[in-house]
């Protein structure tokens, strides 16, 4: 079985976020399972790898023109997965999803990839397997001719023919918006994409395209996929999704151990994380006192991470003295503002850092004692299952990932309701916990034991690959 696991970024190599843990550990886990899995991967030009090794010129049409990209192959770093980069002007720059070119270079990357399959595809080298990733790379199941029932017209392509493609949703919300002149550009008929026309001219959306050409389409928790189907994410996207409920699967990503280890044991994470708390406490400057340190970490995102509830409620138990909160991210200057509002009130006791600074948020995942993630909506989450193995409990909203991971007053705290009367509730209700050594040093014990290893997630899309291979295509 071959696999091609197609994506905009990967940990270690280039990363943005959650996708970038998942593009490096997922393919790992799966090597380490025997599958034979490579990584396709924009060479972007802040990308610095040594020993990545050109192995060859590959022409691309495009716009009428013939381009030449440059094919490199790396390891990725601590693994057995080889790594293949595309290295074109059009692909140097990426820097997340606001730049308006941004769907123009991945429907770029896909035309590449696509050429790269079919060209190893005569060489007598087939993949099994396209795994595509969100709307950056959604635009390859169409360019492979998939799915016969809607391809029309064009002669399938040679690779298209017992290769199957999966599409992973870890963000619904990104589509990849373009303007239907792009059709021009990959040379494909008209009547495959669907054209879209609600306002000014008619536009394409990437992940649409995928959502309708994916052969599966998975999502990153077994929650998430029962309540992506009940969203509104958009009308070309939810009723694709409803459409295609019957091919949709949630399966729980993992956390990687070695990336994510604390240097203490269950047995002594009570009394390090005491240690670690008060070293957290100078660096922040927080006094040292008898209230519990609550903290934050990840995308200041106002429409996904929750902060239009998060805020409020640590307001109001700020005012009342009866915490400490940490919060570490980046976001959008009128998040920033909205934060910094509040941090002018309470500084002594909120201490807020805009930067993503990865060994800060190590510090806080081993030095809090509760982790807020009060997610509007959450995929998966990664911070919930990080604050687990750190010994930090979890206070979470019912949602997606973080209904799937963590279990109200046994790893973790679990509220409902997405307002901040439930939020500060919950946080109240830890704090009464926490107050009680013998039951929160059960809890601590209890989140430490959780097993979210990537072995069991990979052994459902090895599963996953091998019914898919079998299906024979109508
Ligand atoms: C996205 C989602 C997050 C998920 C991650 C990896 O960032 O927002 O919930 O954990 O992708 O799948």
């Amino acid at each position: 079985m071959k696999v091609l696991f197609v994506t905009s970024e990967v940990a270690t190599v280039y990363k943005l976020g959650g996708l970038g843990d998942v593009s490096y550990a997922l393919p790992a886990a799966l090597r380490r399972l025997g599958v034979n899995v490579t990584i396709a991967l924009p060479y972007y030009a802040r990308i610095k790898l040594k020993g990545a090794k050109c192995i060859g010129p590959l022409a691309v049409s495009w716009d009428g023109r013939r381009e030449l990209v440059f094919v490199f192959l790396a390891k990725l770093a601590n693994t057995r997965v080889p790594l293949l980069l595309f290295r074109h002007p059009f692909l140097n720059e990426y820097r997340g999803d606001k730049e308006m070119d941004s769907p123009t270079r991945f429907a770029f990357f896909c035309q590449t990839v696509a050429t790269f399959i079919t060209v190893e595809a005569v060489n007598g080298e087939h993949f099994d397997i396209i795994h595509c990733n969100d709307w950056h790379t959604s635009l390859l199941p169409l360019l492979l001719g998939e799915s016969p029932k809607v391809f029309i017209g064009a002669k399938e392509t040679l690779a298209a023919k017992a290769t199957k493609t999966i599409l992973t949703i870890h963000n619904p919300a990104f589509h990849g918006v373009i303007e239907a002149s792009l059709v021009g550009k990959i040379a494909l008929d008209r009547r495959q994409f669907h054209m879209l026309r609600e306002w000014g001219p008619p536009y394409i959306n990437l992940l649409r395209e995928g959502l309708e050409y994916a052969d599966v389409i998975t999502t990153v928790s077994p929650t998430f996929a029962k309540e992506m189907l009940k969203e509104n994410y958009g009308p070309h996207v939810t009723a694709v999704l409803r459409k295609r409920k019957d091919r949709l699967i949630g399966i729980l990503n993992g956390l990687d151990p070695d990336l994510w280890k604390p240097e203490y044991s269950i047995k002594n994470a009570l009394k390090e994380k005491l240690a670690i708390k008060a070293h957290l406490r100078q660096a922040l400057r927080l006094p040292e006192t008898t209230v519990p340190v609550f903290g934050f970490v990840g995308r200041l995102d106002k429409n996904q991470k929750g902060l239009d509830i998060l805020l409020p409620s640590v307001e109001n138990l700020l005012k009342k003295r009866a915490i400490q909160f940490v919060m570490l991210g980046t976001g959008a200057p009128s998040v920033v503002r909205m934060i910094e509002k509040v941090t002018a009130k309470y500084g002594a006791s909120f201490a807020f850092i805009h930067t993503f600074d990865e060994r800060l948020a190590r510090k806080i995942y081993a030095g809090a004692d509760i982790l807020l993630v009060p997610s509007k909506y959450e995929p998966c989450g990664l911070t919930q299952m990080i604050a687990m193995r750190y010994g930090t409990i979890p206070l979470v909203r019912k949602t997606g990932g973080l209904a799937d991971t963590v279990e109200d007053g046994v790893t973790g705290f679990v509220f409902e309701k997405y307002r901040a009367s439930s939020l500060v509730e919950a946080m109240e209700r830890a704090k009464r916990v926490w107050q009680e050594p013998k039951t929160w040093g059960k809890m601590v014990k209890a989140a430490m034991r959780q097993d979210f290893s990537w072995k069991r997630s990979a052994r459902e899309y090895r599963a996953l690959y091998k019914t898919l291979i079998q299906t024979k295509a109508p």
